[in-house]
């Protein structure tokens, strides 16, 4: 029972501001750090600590420092990174706005995750011993691909559509379980010839082509729509410190719940309690709590 995630791993430098810069305004920044992120890693890191799932990360991190810092973040985690390329690119970096009120704004520098454009023979054999599957949007399409097909007869690929990007219709027929936020689900509606961004028209066309989809609703909750039927799921009321990655812990700790045998709307349960735990937490993967953690809080 496993879950193999594959996607990004960043460096994430993070300056706290007042209040996210506007265009062409400088602001003094109130503190600086720097810690394991990459929406693959993040979810990598919450499906095992947060979950307690055997997970495989397959990415690719630089031959440098924070490659080196990536890899012992993951594995302290409790995640299997033998799976991992060292790329001759340099280490993906996020730059990272977090506002007093936990809002944040990320620009993504790819490095190695833009560089990583085929599976090995090695990952692909780690692919095929899934249950689960997690991929996002932070690498090639195609490797994201590659991965669903050569995923196990019976594993459920659950396809984060994080960064926004149109889905080909292959991948669209791989696809087992869609998690978007509130804009993806516009955003890929929108791609798929909706006239505006109305999230529930969005949610309508989108179940039309998924029978598994979750959108996230930030501080309400999500919602969980199979084969047509919706149920939400609410969130813990929370005051946010940081929201970095607490869309990655969601789904990090629904697929590792899926692997464990739980029914869709039970695995976003604990998603949601895992990412309110996040939100308090400054950080992508320092904020992931422990398993212990998301148990008592539930
Ligand atoms: O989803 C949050 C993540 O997005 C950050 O950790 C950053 O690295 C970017 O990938």
């Amino acid at each position: 029972m496993g879950v193999v995630v594959v996607g990004s791993a960043n460096m994430d430098v993070v300056s706290r501001v007042p209040r996210i810069p506007g265009p062409g305004e400088t602001l003094l920044a109130l503190s600086f750090a720097r810690g394991g992120g990459g929406k693959g890693a993040n979810q990598a890191v919450a499906a095992a600590r947060a979950a307690g799932v055997q997970t495989v990360f397959v990415g690719a991190v630089g031959r440098d420092a924070d490659g080196d810092f990536l890899r012992a973040g993951l594995a302290g985690a409790g995640v299997d990174t033998g799976a991992i390329a060292t790329s001759e690119e340099p280490t993906g970096t996020a730059l990272i706005s977090v506002a007093e009120d936990g809002e944040n704004a990320i620009v993504v520098v790819g490095g190695a995750n833009a560089a990583f454009t085929t599976l090995s023979d090695q990952q692909r054999e780690r692919v095929s011993t899934a249950d689960v599957l997690l991929a996002q949007l932070e690498i090639a399409p195609e490797v994201v691909l590659a991965a669903a097909q050569a995923r196990p007869d019976g594993a459920r690929f659950v396809l984060n559509a994080a960064p926004s990007a149109p889905l080909s219709e292959q991948m669209w027929a791989e696809i087992d379980v869609l998690v978007v936020n509130e804009h993806e689900a516009a955003d890929l509606a929108q791609s798929l010839g909706a006239p505006d961004r109305d999230l529930d028209a969005a949610v309508e066309l989108l179940a039309e082509r998924v029978d598994s989809l979750v959108v996230t609703l930030g501080g309400e909750g999500c919602l969980v729509v199979e084969n047509r039927r919706r149920t939400t799921v609410p969130a813990m009321k929370v005051t946010p410190v940081d929201t970095t990655g607490a869309g990655d812990t969601f789904v990090g700790v629904l697929g590792a719940r899926l692997a464990l045998g739980d029914d869709l709307v039970e695995a976003a349960r604990w998603g949601s309690v895992a990412a309110a735990l996040a939100v308090q937490r400054p950080g992508a993967q320092s904020g992931v709590p422990s398993a212990d953690e998301v148990r008592a809080a539930r």
